[in-house]
């Protein structure tokens, strides 16, 4: 396809997330303020060549140039676009890698928007974010759509449809805390986490987590944190990775004795997300994750977080 070029050279911003929420596995996610990357996306006729010529920012160093989200999700534009145009990238990686963060969906969120925006394609946000999503076969092995959904479209993210993908996203409240080990986790964690899935659920099981999910949804939907937070609660997946997460039944108890609203893993973890009311509360929940963390000889660090806005351009 030719394309017109609008622009030759952007920069998009594009935030963290925690996927899953608790029950929401592979469906729920939401974008937070804590951290966020930032992509350089310059383009010219070409032929469909891809290079990171920069990687820098406080999370650089675990960045591969040649073996990045990002490239996997423009490559997937290029070819089904059929664009005829070599792409540099600059990244800015001020998520950290590997923690349950969304680190390496973000970077592909703000590497497809940026192209979206300097060349019109993908046009569609489902697009957008279907490219996204095949970044994340680079750690995951398989496309999953909720962390880059949130990234791309901020607040809270939904998405009811995989194939054609469809996902909604809604502005919500409350006041997260994110406990985050500075613990070492393998290029392929998310791949490793998701191997420890059963294959099979009861169905009892399948019955008690669809009504937290529901709980999950009703709650933070009518700005019912209580109910939010019941919701955080997931017996089949969380269950099953909890034994592989550092400290995670000492940092979620002591999140419940401060007072958080709901605690779950953050995405395939190892971070733990607590819900709270307030930034009062959510200070002495970050508090008592923290000492948590320290009673099991492990370093870590806290983040108040809020619902962040989509991926959006900072410069052009
Ligand atoms: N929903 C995905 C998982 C998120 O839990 O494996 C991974 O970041």
């Amino acid at each position: 396809m030719e394309v017109k070029i609008f622009m030759k050279n952007i920069k998009v911003r594009a935030y963290c997330s925690s996927a899953n929420l608790g029950p929401g596995f592979d469906i729920v996610a939401v974008a937070l303020d804590a951290f966020y990357d930032e992509v350089e996306v310059s383009v010219k006729n070409g032929r469909g060549d891809i290079r990171v010529t920069l990687v820098e920012g406080p999370y650089s160093s675990r960045v591969d140039p040649e073996k990045n989200t990002a490239i996997e999700a423009l490559k997937y534009i290029i070819s089904k676009y059929d664009l005829k145009v070599d792409v540099e990238l600059k990244i800015w990686k001020g998520i950290p890698v590997g923690l349950g963060l969304g680190s390496s969906g973000a970077t592909a969120a703000a590497s497809v928007k940026a192209l979206s925006e300097l060349l019109g394609a993908p046009s569609s946000i489902e697009e957008l974010i279907e490219a996204a999503g095949e970044g994340e076969r680079v750690s995951a092995g398989e496309p999953h759509y909720d962390n880059v959904s949130a990234s791309v479209l901020g607040g809270l993210v939904l998405l009811y449809s995989t194939k054609p993908l469809r996902v909604a996203s809604f502005k919500i409240g409350g006041c997260f805390v994110l406990g985050i080990p500075l613990v070492e986790t393998p290029e392929n964690k998310t791949k490793l986490m998701r191997s420890v899935l059963p294959r099979e659920v009861e169905l009892k099981k399948m019955v008690y987590n669809t009504s937290r999910l529901t709980a999950l949804l009703v709650g933070l939907l009518t700005g019912d944190l209580e109910t939010a937070g019941r919701g955080m609660e997931d017996i089949i997946v969380e269950a099953a990775r909890a034994p592989l997460i550092p400290c995670y039944a000492k940092v979620k108890e002591e999140a419940f004795n401060a007072g958080a609203l709901g605690v779950a893993l953050s995405g395939a973890g190892p971070s733990i997300i607590a819900l709270s009311k307030s930034k009062e509360e959510a200070l002495i929940i970050a508090s008592a994750m923290k000492k948590a963390y320290e009673s099991c000889g492990l370093e870590a660090i806290t983040k108040i977080a809020y619902p962040a806005p989509g991926a959006h351009v900072v410069e052009a």
